[in-house]
């Protein structure tokens, strides 16, 4: 793929797998962010911020998976952060090989609050550091990015001779990052407007912008910024990130969709135009939203823009009166463009296993038959338990139900749970160890759940302390599934961990088993480098996933 400079739309460059991974606690495995990163392809971003080479074995090896899987012909350009340090710049450049359109992102602070108490350096030594890293970058790939960090809080005349010096040096995309999420709108569009006018060859490269959401204004700095001339976003899926996360795909996306007539007229085309502003396919938001929310363990607020559980909800009734007489009245969007699905009641106990199958295969699940064998048996029994079975419902159960297994691992095989108000809370738990012994053991704890939690443990022994513990209910009424979401902590990792049933002790245990699985895969050291992660069992995952998470 190669992108014009100045192209008649914008750009996406998507950062979930590098900046939203720094989101403290949502560590990702190699396996996990390839499965983020084939679904980021077909959501159809142009570029894909796979990590930071340099950072660790683990993001090198997923840098290096992303590009030989996702990254190869007509896939998206494949990027990898690093400092402006010769070693960084090479750990990038090896890891990208595989990749058929790799980039390189250079990066270092200009703002003087950095050049003094952190780089220790002069603005003549960063610039000259700057100068010479892009051009060592170029010596390894054509496709260099580079961003001044904290340029927003940058002397501007030291920003535009460092803009103009890496451009000289070769940069392709110069990026703007608004590093600790200072700016006003208004602000960055000055901050826009002085670089292009004030940095001569500015015109020979894409401008993009980095925005983070300290004071909640990342998209719409980033929106301003396109107003200025800015032809490529950073972003992340559900606006993941450091601190408070990063300007979210889908709300630049659809402010670009739905304001289509408003952000035209920045492009030079015709107010009514129909061609789209980005290459997005819209209808995957959903589901890619709800994917990494899932193997992040970051839940989506409620009232989360565009893909919140309350995006689409109108409580008020006098809302709910205009929505049914004129849906035009309340909403600015469709949920069909972003592919919610809708929640219509379908399927119930008498309900047989083609009808089942038909089912999913209109919400767009082909199960493998082992797949929907293990998932009709999961349904038969919710619906022993659950009189309607909804499209969300069906959706959680083949969520449960593909999740990827580590080969060997813990299986819980039985829970019983005492409790009440009289009662000590005593659970009865039996789990089959990854070598097949058969364990049964007892515990009490203050709750059921921690009860549950202490039986695990006295079998398991795998030391880690719940950071996180979330339920939600999948759809409404008493005998609603509910989605029990954890996090476990072990050293400084963590590890999230999901289930849905219909009674919330048995989705904790379940939950606390698939985390104690992650964890326990980790202290296997079972890296999975693409040889023996064939693209199939991923695929697979994808076509499978089931993106209602948290309704
Ligand atoms: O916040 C920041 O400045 C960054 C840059 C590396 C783009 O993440």
């Amino acid at each position: 793929m190669s992108i014009q400079p100045q192209p008649d739309r914008v750009i996406i460059f998507d950062t979930t797998l590098r900046d939203g991974e720094q989101s403290p606690g949502a560590t990702l495995n190699v396996e996990e962010k390839l499965i983020i990163a084939h679904q980021l392809a077909i959501l159809g971003v142009d570029i894909i911020e796979a990590g930071f080479a340099a950072a660790s074995p683990g993001d090198f090896a997923a840098i290096r998976t992303i590009s030989e899987q996702v990254g190869g012909t007509g896939g998206p350009i494949i990027c990898s952060l690093a400092r402006s340090v010769k070693a960084d710049i090479q750990a990038a450049a090896e890891a990208l090989q595989p990749a058929s359109h790799p980039r390189i992102h250079t990066m270092i602070s200009t703002s003087e609050i950095h050049l003094k108490y952190q780089l220790k350096k002069s603005q003549s030594e960063v610039l000259a550091i700057a100068e010479e890293m892009v051009a060592y970058a170029k010596s390894f790939v054509d496709d260099v990015e580079f961003s001044p960090m904290d340029a927003s809080r940058t002397d501007p005349e030291f920003l535009y001779q460092v803009l103009s010096q890496v451009i000289t040096a070769g940069a392709t995309t110069i990026n703007i990052p608004d590093t600790v999420g200072y700016c006003t709108p208004k602000e960055m569009g000055i901050l826009i407007q002085g670089i292009q006018d004030n940095v001569p060859n500015i015109d020979r490269v894409i401008l993009s912008v980095h925005t983070q959401n300290d004071l909640g204004l990342a998209t719409a700095n980033a929106l301003a910024a396109i107003e200025k001339g800015v032809r490529q976003v950073e972003c992340t899926i559900n606006g993941i990130g450091e601190r408070a996360g990063n300007a979210a795909l889908e709300e630049i996306v659809m402010a670009l969709q739905v304001r289509k007539p408003y952000f035209n007229t920045y492009f030079g085309r015709s107010v009514d135009s129909d061609a789209p502003l980005t290459k997005i396919k819209t209808q995957e938001i959903y589901k890619t939203s709800c994917l990494v929310s899932q193997l992040t363990g970051m839940l989506i607020q409620p009232n989360k823009a565009i893909v919140g559980a309350n995006a689409f909800a109108h409580e008020s009734g006098i809302h709910q009166d205009g929505i049914l007489k004129h849906r035009e009245t309340y909403e600015i969007m469709d949920a069909a463009t972003i592919g919610l699905p809708e929640n219509r009641i379908i399927l119930g106990k008498h309900s047989g296993r083609n009808a089942f199958r038909t089912r999913l295969h209109e919400l767009g699940y082909d199960l493998n038959d082992a797949d929907l064998n293990k998932a009709f048996t999961r349904f038969k029994e919710v619906a022993d338990k659950k009189k309607e079975i909804s499209d969300l419902d069906l959706e959680a159960i083949v969520r449960d139900e593909t999740q990827i297994q580590v080969e060997r691992s813990f299986q819980l095989e039985y829970v019983q749970v005492i409790c009440g108000d009289s009662t000590c809370p005593t659970a009865t738990i039996t789990v089959v160890t990854p070598d097949g012994e058969i364990l049964t053991d007892a515990a009490v704890g203050a709750g059921p759940v921690d009860a549950v939690y202490r039986a695990i443990n006295r079998r398991v022994q795998i030391p880690n302390q719940l950071i996180e513990f979330s339920v939600q209910s999948v759809t409404e009424g008493i005998d609603a599934l509910g989605t029990v979401t954890i996090r476990l902590r072990y050293e400084e990792r963590i590890f999230s961990g999901q289930a849905s049933d219909t009674d919330i002790v048995v989705a904790a245990a379940y939950a606390y088993i698939n985390a104690l699985n992650r964890l326990y895969r980790y202290l296997q050291s079972v890296v999975v480098v693409s040889n023996q992660l064939p693209t199939s069992k991923v695929q697979n995952f994808l076509s499978n996933f089931c993106f209602d998470c948290f309704l």
